[in-house]
């Protein structure tokens, strides 16, 4: 079976698009666009591993979030270049050796297919180039600068070229070299260029590039019928420290004043905790002590904030959810209702949700147990979450 490998370019700057975060990197439907892609290509059985070209300075950061929460084929990511083509020859330049094919494609189209991967696939196995393509449906004239119609096209030969965009990798790099001055918007012209063969193949005209704020709405709206289906689940999460002489006593991110304080590695902040392992559970990432091991000296003292908005991004980049916290505190001292609004400011900002989304409860152990006897300090959370299914 021939195989071939995928090169996503999402290293551009969106400079046709408005204010926020680039829009490779915008979350639609809770996951970021580039992921959509990646994705779509991870299941495609022809494809054999993929390389991800993104922004000077973002390798590290998407190496690290595609290694922590995205099961799929990517191998390598690049820093892209200053155009598009450039960035093309980036991820021309790390493929191996042993690559005989080769799949281009913008990470700004999210809504492409795993059925129409395989299309263009099958299209360039044929001729050694392809393109998704889609029919002309207008009718298209050809205008001056002042907007006076020169003439009317032939709609019945005109394509609009999308990608992905498939080619036997020595003619793509071939084509790249011949042409390293122009600033081509697809690949294919650099082949048609050296006159070889490129062969239009039946797109899906769902599989819109987000160019400017219209095409995101648009994408918005297409996105529910690509989207797998949600369901809901929850996530139950448990912890309890000691207290002792000589720590601080940290809840929800507050720093409650006491006469003892929780024992731990961290800043052992049992209802962070508990909503940690909560939201864990309810993503099946498994269990804080698999994310923040206590025998890592990184996360000795550690604020536990910063562990929460750690485990909120990797259930984020999953596609996660969250809709709802509520947690308990057993205490038997201090009183912490003073500081419930805190905690659930605190908690709530951590996982980038609204504050009315979490609820905080507090009891004590009326004076039994291990509660109520002042030794410890439990935390419950249940965790409610949509999620694909
Ligand atoms: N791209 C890239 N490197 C560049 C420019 C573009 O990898 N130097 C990628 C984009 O991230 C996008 C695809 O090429 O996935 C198509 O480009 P385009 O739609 O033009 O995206 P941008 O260049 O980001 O947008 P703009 O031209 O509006 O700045
Ligand atoms: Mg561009």
């Amino acid at each position: 079976m021939r195989r071939a490998w995928a090169i996503v370019v999402a290293a551009g700057k969106g400079e046709r698009m408005g204010e926020g975060p680039r829009k490779q990197f915008r979350l639609l439907r809770g996951k970021p666009v580039l992921y959509w892609s990646l994705e779509a290509f991870s299941k495609a059985p022809s494809v054999e591993a993929i390389i991800v070209v993104v922004p000077a300075g973002e390798v590290r950061r998407i190496e690290e979030e595609l290694a922590a929460s995205f099961p799929g084929k990517v191998a390598r990511v690049v820093e892209g270049g200053a155009s598009r083509a450039e960035s093309v020859r980036r991820g021309l330049e790390a493929l191996p050796e042993a690559c005989e094919w080769v799949l281009v494609h913008d990470a700004a189209r999210p809504l492409v297919t795993t059925a129409l991967i395989e299309r263009v696939l099958e299209g360039a196995w044929e001729t050694g180039a392809a393109t998704a393509a889609v029919r002309m449906a207008d009718t298209v004239k050809e205008g001056d600068e002042r907007g006076r119609v020169l003439r009317t096209l032939d709609r019945s030969r005109l394509w609009r070229v999308q990608t992905p965009q498939a080619f036997r990798r020595r003619l793509l790099w071939e084509a790249h070299r011949a042409a390293m001055a122009a600033e081509p918007t697809d690949d294919c012209q650099l082949v048609e260029a050296l006159g070889a063969e490129v062969r239009l193949v039946e797109g899906d005209p769902s599989n819109l590039k987000i160019t400017t704020e219209s095409d995101w709405a648009l994408v918005q709206a297409l996105s529910g019928q690509n989207a797998p289906a949600r369901r809901i689940a929850t996530g139950f999460g448990f912890d309890l420290h000691r207290l002792v002489e000589g720590r601080r006593l940290v809840l929800g991110g507050v720093e409650i004043p006491h006469s003892r304080g929780l024992l731990g590695h961290s800043d052992a902040d049992a209802l962070a905790h508990a909503v940690i392992d909560g939201l864990l559970g309810a993503a099946s990432l498994g269990d804080i002590g698999m994310h923040f091991p206590d025998t890592d000296p990184r996360y000795a003292g550690a604020d536990s904030l910063d562990l929460l908005r750690e485990a909120a991004g990797a259930a984020r980049r999953k596609g996660v959810r969250v809709l709802h916290v509520d947690a308990f505190v057993s205490a038997e001292a201090p009183r912490l209702r003073p500081h419930i609004e805190a905690m659930r400011r605190n908690l709530a900002a951590a996982m980038g949700i609204d504050m009315e989304r979490v609820n905080v409860k507090a009891g004590t152990g009326e004076g039994a147990g291990p509660v109520g006897r002042g030794e410890v300090i439990e935390a419950r959370a249940v965790v409610t979450v949509e999620r694909e299914d």
